[in-house]
């Protein structure tokens, strides 16, 4: 096991940024293994956790899925609401993630992010399956069941970036999730819900930009601001 990162939880947090280029530069095995265990360790619903996850660092099988999202941007590019300067986040770099298509076949893993709903805490008639055995969805579930994976995949992102691992979490494998789900053979009734690219970043990426605490917060009661106290002003 190597030696534990000494970046404390806060440059963690506050220097995450989403890599979508890396180098192409494994990532050490025992590194790799403390930061799946880290993704272990987030809290779940009822502690069901219910993550599987699908480790890639097969060359073969990257380029594979990179050429269904090749074939799926063409599609989602046509078809896209916004303008490409809408689509540029605060720090001008776009946001749909077709540089991370581009780059794809270099990302050393890629961490597919699945629920299993035998481990989740499930209701009656929350879903149903589909004639070739893949399940879709019937009935909303109070808090959904995505949101415990999401707190593994945080986990995974922070563990990595307090070991130098970049990363870039996305959902754009939903735009071919069967396709994916095939290459990787991911059973039926498993739901692919996300995936965590990680690397070391071959960009240059500054502090994250994001609004301030009192645009987003409200005191009590909705709509009045939460003002900062002196010192972080
Ligand atoms: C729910 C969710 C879905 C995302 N999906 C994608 C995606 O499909 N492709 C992509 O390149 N980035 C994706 N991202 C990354 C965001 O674009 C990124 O976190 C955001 O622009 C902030 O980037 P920054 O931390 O570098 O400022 C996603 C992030 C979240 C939270």
């Amino acid at each position: 096991m190597s030696a534990l990162s000494e970046m404390s939880v806060r440059d963690a947090i506050f220097g995450l940024r989403a890599t979508r280029i890396f180098q192409d530069k494994p990532i050490p095995e025992e590194i790799l293994d403390e930061v799946l265990e880290a993704a272990t360790m987030a809290c779940s619903s009822g502690n069901t956790q219910p993550w599987e996850f699908v480790v890639v660092t097969d060359e073969e099988l990257k380029e594979q899925i990179q050429a269904e999202m090749v074939d799926a941007f063409s599609v989602i590019d046509a078809e896209r609401a916004q303008t490409e300067a809408q689509l540029t986040d605060r720090s001008g770099r776009s946001v749909t993630g077709r540089a991370a298509v581009t780059h794809l076949h270099k990302v050393p893993v890629i961490v597919v992010v699945c629920w299993n709903p035998e481990r989740g805490i499930r209701l009656k008639g929350e879903y149903a399956e589909n004639a070739d055995g893949t399940l879709r969805e019937t009935r909303e579930i109070p808090g959904g069941r995505g949101v415990s994976l999401f707190q593994s995949a945080q986990n995974l992102m922070l563990a990595s970036r307090a070991h130098g691992v970049s990363s870039l979490f996305t959902t754009f494998f939903f735009l071919k999730r069967e396709e994916i789900k095939k290459i990787l053979g991911i059973p039926p009734n498993i739901f692919m819900e996300c995936a965590v690219f990680l690397g070391y970043g071959d960009e240059k990426l500054g502090k994250p930009k994001r609004l301030s605490v009192p645009e987003v917060t409200h005191r009590n009661r909705w709509g009045t601001t939460y003002e900062l106290s002196a010192e972080r002003s």
